[in-house]
Order: structure tokens, then sequence, then C-alpha cells
């Protein structure tokens, strides 16, 4: 980011008012502990609650004069907390005029937003944007000071025993014994509520540092990225102000905001030295990418909730042997059940399972056919001793994705991959080819995630030098090791979530890269070696399906609202006992939308998805009502032969054609319901 860039931003920032909150409608005395009740007895919400409602609570819920207007539905909001902790005496000199200017800073960047879609379903509509909003709810402290003296001195320890090599400038560290002391003092902030943000300022040290996350040093054929932040396993993280500086991006030129130089916010505490002014606005724009870009991420790509969710890996093999050293299936497996089974990643009654399928090359025509069909080759201009062109070959991802959905039958044939009659299923296609030379998906890449499918490719070819650099030297991809390429690559398709670097920004109607958080614990992109999954990861995976699924509740029920007004009002179109029900459905469903949204925001995602499922009753009860009361509008037109407006018809056969998209979509809970009543 440069410095106009960011001074543009905190204007923008100081300049945007913060928008009322929406009030929320008076409680129902009852009401809470009745929906606590059924989400006891019926978790999945299988039963419209509605029908255990008793009469008292309908009659509140029918006096309850909250309008059913769509701006109601507009205004939910996702509240995110989060608590940054100063530790250094160096923000706690100034005592709380830190944490306050800090506070005004941010408060002032609180404006909300919209979550947002890098790759919606209908790329032709472009729609980015989800109906549902959020908020940052920020708290600034001072950490206590025996926290800095414990970590201080872990780092000059840690720092006499580093030696420092030739190769960079920065001492590297290793970064688990700092996180082992800051994730103590978060587990002993109970209650946790939401996120904690640490800012390190440990003073300066004997020798400029940084962090290494992995075993090992550098060498000539491994970089090792070093970095100055940290992303936990649990709801924390913490950035070293003053560790680095380092630089980690593209090497020469492309797409992406490298952290390097004075002006990003990473460096704040180092070059000149700057007022507190000018340094805590750095923070403030550090803490709103980390909000942006980590809390609440772009989602890769709507996905809606499925039950099963199963991963089919076909390795299609060139070679005699099979070789699965790179392409370790159970290794994959585990980095997804470790998180399943520490309560991450799935919901409700949810499964994930992984499954593995191998063709042989040389007996799979498909295979070789798509393979020539997406080769291609691109051109470049060297300097070595003179100007030499060389012709590089690479695969072109989005055509071997049209020939693999094309021939998806063939493939599952050849392969034995059983047709899997209900959940989300995800073919990761992996072509292991006996060519010497290199051959990537789209020029870089290991591994492509499509949102029905993942293409992936190695050859013998051991690594190649890539086109990032951190601290001044080239990063090598280790183009056979494909377990990691692969994790995120699922990641993107099977839960939507976005790589580190990836964020959609509405302001440039485009998908922004920024490298600045894609080092450390991230399964994504080229400076990290680590394939295990943050908090981040972990929380985006389930936000991701209550999002999709509360941005559809949202707009469909939007959408009946709008027939209902173009039948004249609901008045007009529903009489009596059926406007009643409505009423009270409508009231119930708004209920619950709100209970939805306030669980996400307490990150208790169990709860949210209840709210969503048991409020898709009273959404789909609605649709019912409209639906019969249209129909018999419209055989009362077709008696008196008088239609009042000539596109009554039209919006008519809208609602009638709306029902059906939802009955189909809702088929299960449709067929249940029909089950029931005959
Ligand atoms: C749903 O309702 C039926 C009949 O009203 C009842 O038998 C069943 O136990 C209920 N299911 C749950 C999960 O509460
Ligand atoms: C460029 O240099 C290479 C050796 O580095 C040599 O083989 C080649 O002939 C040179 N090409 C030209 C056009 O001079
Ligand atoms: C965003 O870009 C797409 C194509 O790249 C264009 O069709 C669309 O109109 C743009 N939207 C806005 C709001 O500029
Ligand atoms: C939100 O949901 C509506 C209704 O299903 C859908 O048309 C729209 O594309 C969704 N928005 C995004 C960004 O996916």
């Amino acid at each position: 980011m440069t410095a106009a860039a960011a001074a543009a931003l905190l204007l923008l920032l100081a300049a945007a008012v913060l928008p009322p909150t929406p009030t929320s409608a008076a409680p129902i005395p009852g009401l809470d502990a009745f929906l606590a009740q059924q989400a006891r007895l019926d978790p999945q919400a299988t039963n419209d609650s509605f029908l255990s409602l008793s009469s008292s609570l309908k009659k509140s819920l029918s006096l309850s004069s909250a309008a059913a207007a769509p701006s109601s539905l507009l205004s939910l909001r996702l509240s995110v907390p989060l608590t940054v902790k100063l530790v250094g005496p160096s923000f706690s000199s100034s005592s709380s005029t830190a944490a306050s200017l800090l506070h005004s800073y941010l408060s002032a960047a609180v404006s909300s937003d919209h979550f947002h879609v890098i790759t919606p379903f209908s790329p032709h509509h472009g729609n980015h944007r989800l109906a549902l909003s959020h908020s940052l709810h920020l708290d600034v402290s001072l950490s206590s000071p025996s926290l800095f003296s414990i970590l201080s001195e872990a780092l000059r320890s840690e720092l006499s025993k580093t030696t420092s090599t030739l190769r960079s400038p920065l001492l590297s560290v290793l970064h688990s014994p700092i996180d082992q002391i800051i994730k103590q003092d978060f587990e002993k902030q109970k209650p946790i509520e939401g996120i904690y943000l640490y800012l390190l300022d440990l003073g300066p040290q004997s020798k400029p540092y940084a962090y290494n996350y992995g075993s090992g040093e550098s060498s000539p054929a491994f970089t090792k990225c070093t970095g100055t932040i940290w992303t936990g396993k649990d709801r924390y993280m913490w950035i070293d102000l003053s560790a680095g500086p380092v630089d980690y991006g593209p090497a020469l030129s492309g797409d992406g905001v490298l952290p390097r130089g004075e002006s990003h916010p990473l460096t704040a505490l180092h070059g000149r030295p700057k007022s507190q002014k000018a340094l805590f606005s750095d923070l403030a724009s550090l803490v709103w990418s980390a909000y942006q870009v980590l809390l609440v991420p772009s989602l890769r790509i709507p996905v809606p909730f499925e039950n099963s969710l199963i991963v089919q890996l076909i390795h299609v093999y060139g070679s005699a042997t099979k070789d699965t050293d790179g392409l370790d299936l159970k290794s994959i497996e585990r980095t997804f059940m470790d998180e399943v089974n520490d309560g991450g990643l799935l919901l409700g009654d949810q499964s994930l399972s992984f499954k593995n399928y191998e063709i042989k090359y040389s007996e799979c025509s498909i295979c070789s056919f798509a393979i020539s069909r997406a080769s291609t080759s691109y051109t470049a201009r060297y300097l070595f001793d003179n100007y030499t062109l060389i012709v590089s070959e690479y695969l072109d991802s989005k055509r071997l994705h049209q020939i693999l959905s094309e021939s998806a039958d063939e493939f599952r044939k050849v392969a034995g991959v059983p047709e899997e009659d209900f959940g989300r299923v995800l073919p990761v296609y992996v072509f292991d080819l006996d060519y010497s030379s290199i051959l990537l998906l789209d020029r870089y890449h290991q591994s492509v995630a499509f949102k029905d499918m993942v293409v992936a490719v190695r050859t013998k070819s051991t690594q190649t030098v890539s086109d990032y650099s951190c601290n001044g030297r080239h990063v090598f991809t280790q183009t056979r090791e494909l377990e990691r390429p692969l994790v995120g690559s699922i990641l993107q398709s099977m839960w939507g979530v976005s790589p580190t670097h990836l964020s959609w920004s509405p302001r440039h109607n485009n998908t922004l890269v920024d490298y600045t958080w894609s080092v450390g614990q991230t399964p994504f992109g080229p400076f990290s070696e680590i394939s295990s999954l943050s908090f981040v990861q972990k929380d985006a995976a389930r936000r991701n399906v209550l999002v999709t699924s509360l941005n559809y509740s949202i707009t469909s029920a939007i959408e009946l609202l709008e027939s209902i007004a173009a039948h004249g009002g609901d008045i007009k179109l529903l009489r009596q006992a059926r406007h009643t029900e409505f009423i009270q459905r409508w009231n119930l469903f708004k209920y619950k939308l709100d209970k939805a949204v306030s669980a996400l925001s307490h990150m208790d995602f169990e709860m949210a998805l209840y709210f969503l499922r048991s409020s898709d009753s009273d959404l789909y009860a609605i649709h019912t009502l409209v639906y019969h009361a249209s129909q018999e509008l419209e055989a009362s037109l077709v008696c008196f032969k008088d239609p009042p407006f000539p596109w009554a018809s039209v919006s008519m056969s809208a609602v009638v054609f709306f029902a059906v998209i939802y009955a189909y979509v809702k088929r299960e809970k449709f067929f249940r319901n029909k089950r029931k009543q005959f």
C-alpha cells in the first residue's frame, strides 16, 4: 500500500459515519425460551416449530407491529468482536491515550460493509454482494506488563541461541516460543468473546530478526520465508511490530501488494521515528486490513449446505509404478479430519469422507486427450549472455476443466468411480505425468480450484523457480509436493474459503491480491509451507455456509414481499385468517433470522444453523400462503373477466414459477410435508 493510499484510506475511514444500528423488535416474552426448548428437542429443525407454538405466543406474534418490509431484512448485520491487546511499554508510556487513539481511528472505520463473493455462481449477473453485512466491534486494551517481560525474556534468549547467516540480514527466530506465551495469555482471557489480536512492540534488540515458521534454515534450494505475524489455531493472532522488516511478494512484476517499504503498516515501527498519531493511524490500517482479510474474508464461491461432503481423489498416474510421495491422500485427509475431530469445518450433522481412485494414464484415452487439448505454450525472452527466447509448455486449466466436465461420465467409468446420489461431491483430478519437463497449470499453479472440481498436475521434474521472492531471494516450488496445494484447493471448492491473498473489492469492482497475511499458518500461497489451518480458515468454512444460506433466505423473502406488493399488498391479497397467519409467520421468520445473525456474531455456528433451518419452515409457509391467495385471486379475476392491471397475470405466473422453483429447491422438506399430510 502506498503512503497516499493509506492516507486516503484513513481519511475515508475517518469520514465514514457510523450508520445507526438496526433496532431489533421488542422481545416477545416466552419466545426465546420456547425456541431454546425446540432447539433441544429437535436440533435439526425437522419439524415446523410454528405448529407447536402456544396460542398466547401466537397472539403476541400477531400483535408485534414490525411491518413486513424488505428494509428490515436488508439491515441485518453481523457484529464481529475483536479485542486488540497492546503489548509493550511504548504503548503504555502514554497510557490510555494509545488505546483511545487506536479506538477512535478504528471506530471511525467501522462503517458496515457487506459480505462478498469472489466468484458468484452466475458470473454473468456479476452480483458479488451478499445480502448480509458485517461491522467491526472493537475493544482496545493494554496488556499486563508481565506479558511484555516474559515475551522479551523469551525473545532475548532465542536471539542469543540463533546464529546469523550470510544469507539474510535478519536473524531467523522460531515463532513457537513466542506463540506459546501468547497462547497461554489468550487462554487466560476467559470468557473469550470474539478474536484477539496482539500487537507486540518488544523494543529494540541486539540484531534485526524475523520469525521462522518451520524447521530448518534456508538453503540454496529451499527458501524459507520469514515473517512477523502468526494466526493461531484458536481465535487469536499476533503481530510483532519490532521484528522485520521482511518482504515477500511477486519477484519482478505481477499482481499483488508486497509488504515492503516504509509505507506498509507492517513496518510501522521501522524507518524514521513517527509521531504517535502517525503510528496509530498505521496501526489502525493494519488492524483494518486484518479485519477485512482474516475476520470477514470474501467467499471464494457461495456454498450451500449439504449433509454429506465427499472428496473423490482421482489419481491419473503415468509411470509403471505409482509414486505417492508428495501425494499422500492420508495426509491430506488427516489435515481435514484433525479439524473435524476438533469441532471445526463441519456443521450440524454434516459428514466428510475421502475416497481414492486410480487410473493408469496409458489405459485412459480420455486422459491423454484432455492433456493434449489443454497443452499450450508461451514464449518468454530471458537475458542470459544474450536475449534468448524460451518456449515453455503449460496446461490451460479452463480448457482442462471443460474437457473434464464434458467427459465426467467416461472418467467415472474408467476409474470405477460410483455415482454418489446425495451430498456434495468434489472430484479432485491429479495428473501425475511421466514427462521430464515442468508442466504447470496456467504457467504458475500446481493445483487449481473450480466450483465443481479441483485439477492438479505434476511431472518428473522436482522443482522450479517461481515468480515470487521473499527477503530478496527467489521462492522455489517443489513441483512434486502436491499435498499442500491440494489442501488449499479443496478448501476453496468445498467450503468456499478464499486464499489468504485474495479478496473482492467492490470499490475496484475486481479481485485484489495482497500477500500481507500470506506467511505463517495458512495453507495458501507460495510463502508458507504449513498446510494446517488457522482459526481464519476454520471459521470461514462454517461461516461461508451460513452466510450463503442467510443470503438465500433474505433474498427470497424480499422477492416474496415484492410479489405481494405487486398484488396490491398483504392486506389486499391475504384475507382474515390467512393474513393473521402471515403476520405471525413473518414475525417468527424475522425473529429467527435475528437470532441466527446474533448467534453468528457470537461465533455459535451450530445455533445459527438451527435458527436458519428452523426459519425455512416459516419462509416455506409464507410462500404457500401467498401462492394459494394469488391462485384464488386469479380465479376471481377469471370470473369477472376484469383484470385490474395488464401485468397481473404476468406477475402471478412469476409467483407460481417462483413457488415451483422454491419447492424444487426445498423438495426434501416439501416431500416430507407432503408425506405428513397424506
Ligand atoms: C416431529 O413431529 C412428530 C409428530 O408431530 C413427532 O412424532 C416427532 O417426534 C417430531 N420430531 C422431532 C425431532 O421432534
Ligand atoms: C546466445 O547465447 C547462447 C549461449 O549462451 C548461444 O548458444 C546462442 O547462439 C546465442 N544466440 C545469439 C543469437 O547470439
Ligand atoms: C464490474 O465489472 C464488470 C465486468 O468486468 C462489468 O460488467 C460491471 O458492469 C462492472 N460493475 C460496476 C458496478 O462497475
Ligand atoms: C444471494 O441469493 C440470491 C437468491 O438465491 C441469489 O440470486 C444471489 O445470487 C445470491 N448472491 C450471491 C452473491 O451469491
